[in-house]
């Protein structure tokens, strides 16, 4: 304070401060910025009137506005659950080809089941339904148990080799190694004619030796020509498509100790709506039979 004077080439008084020579003048705030800052005042006042803002200990002032955007997301929410009621009431009445025929609700089964298969199904079967070893790819369009819409339906609801469900799909293949049904020589014979039922390089001797040993163990249940039955889940040897690997030693080891994939059933634990809702879209991703 005690260093004020006025500055010679303007004429306005300083502040006092000083840096190197360089005076600070005391020039008034410009007009526009007060108001602004007047006017950011009483507009800070007004909402805090009309909204909750002040923070007291336990919770805000309602304001006189009544605003709250919990309320808000749960009116909104009400709403969507509102539309999707409708939706969802078809869903669970309808039958399955009803609801595939019908584009709105199609459309609507189809993200719904696309949103229960990333929570429920994607653990085993990869993100994009794409499958691994011992896990079906669900795009493309060979079934292990079938295609359609009902009996995926089926699958889903009951599940495969699942014990918890007295009417899951169930089907062994016998442990022809480890039970002693087939020696490994005969073992090694048969995977050599599975090859050649698949058109896959072979030992033609070896498989001339297996067939008769596949036709006695192996058609009742893959068939005299490979195609497999899915009333057993057993699946077609024929096709390039293997769900264990098709290497003569992955064909070998299956046919000395079968895996016996196991899917869990889900009827317990998914609601109707979303179990159709799930059917619905695994039959859209291989074209559906
Ligand atoms: C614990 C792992 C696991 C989970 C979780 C799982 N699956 Fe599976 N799923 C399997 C296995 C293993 C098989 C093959 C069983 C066999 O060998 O017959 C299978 C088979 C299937 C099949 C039959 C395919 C065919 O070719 O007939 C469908 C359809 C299917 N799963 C859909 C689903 C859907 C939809 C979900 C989610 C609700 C799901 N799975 C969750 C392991 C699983
Ligand atoms: C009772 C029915 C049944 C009989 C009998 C049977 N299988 Fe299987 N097979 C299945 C089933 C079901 C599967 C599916 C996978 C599983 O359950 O392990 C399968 C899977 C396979 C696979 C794997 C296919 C793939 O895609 O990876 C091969 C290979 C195979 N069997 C070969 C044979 C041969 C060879 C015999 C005879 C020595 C035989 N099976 C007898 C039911 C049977």
């Amino acid at each position: 304070m005690t260093n004020r004077e006025t500055d010679e080439a303007t004429g306005v008084e300083t502040t006092g401060h000083e840096w190197d020579g360089i005076k600070e003048l005391d020039n008034p705030m410009p007009r526009w910025w007060l108001w602004t800052f007047y006017a950011c005042i009483v507009w800070a006042l007004g909402y805090a009137i009309a909204y909750p803002s002040l923070p007291f200990v336990s919770g805000a002032p309602k304001g006189v506005l009544g605003y709250s955007s919990r309320a808000n997301l749960h009116a909104d929410i009400a709403d969507a659950n509102a539309e999707q009621a409708d939706l969802l009431q078809k869903i669970e009445t309808l039958p399955l080809a009803a609801i595939r025929n019908d584009a709105n609700t199609f459309q609507f089964a189809v993200s719904g089941g696309r949103a229960a298969f990333a929570v429920n199904c994607s653990q085993c079967h990869g993100s994009g339904a794409q499958g691994s070893p011992g896990y079906p790819n669900l795009n493309d369009d060979v079934w292990l148990w079938g295609g359609s819409l009902d009996e995926i339906h089926t699958t889903l609801k009951h599940g495969i080799r699942f014990q918890q469900d007295d009417d899951t799909r169930f089907s062994l293949m016998p442990a022809f190694g480890t039970d002693g049904l087939l020696s490994r020589p005969q073992i090694i014979d048969t995977s050599h004619f599975v090859r050649k039922l698949g058109g896959l390089e072979h030992d033609t001797e070896a498989a001339e030796r297996g067939a008769p040993l596949y036709e006695e163990n192996c058609a009742v249940c893959h068939k005299s020509n490979g195609v497999g039955d899915r009333k057993q889940g057993a699946p077609s040897l024929t096709d390039a498509i293997s769900h264990y690997g098709d290497g003569l030693n992955a064909i070998a080891a299956q046919i000395s100790r079968p895996r016996h994939g196991v899917m869990p059933g889900w009827k317990d634990r998914l609601d109707p709506a979303t179990l159709k809702q799930l059917a619905i879209y695994v039959h859209s991703l291989g074209g559906g039979e």
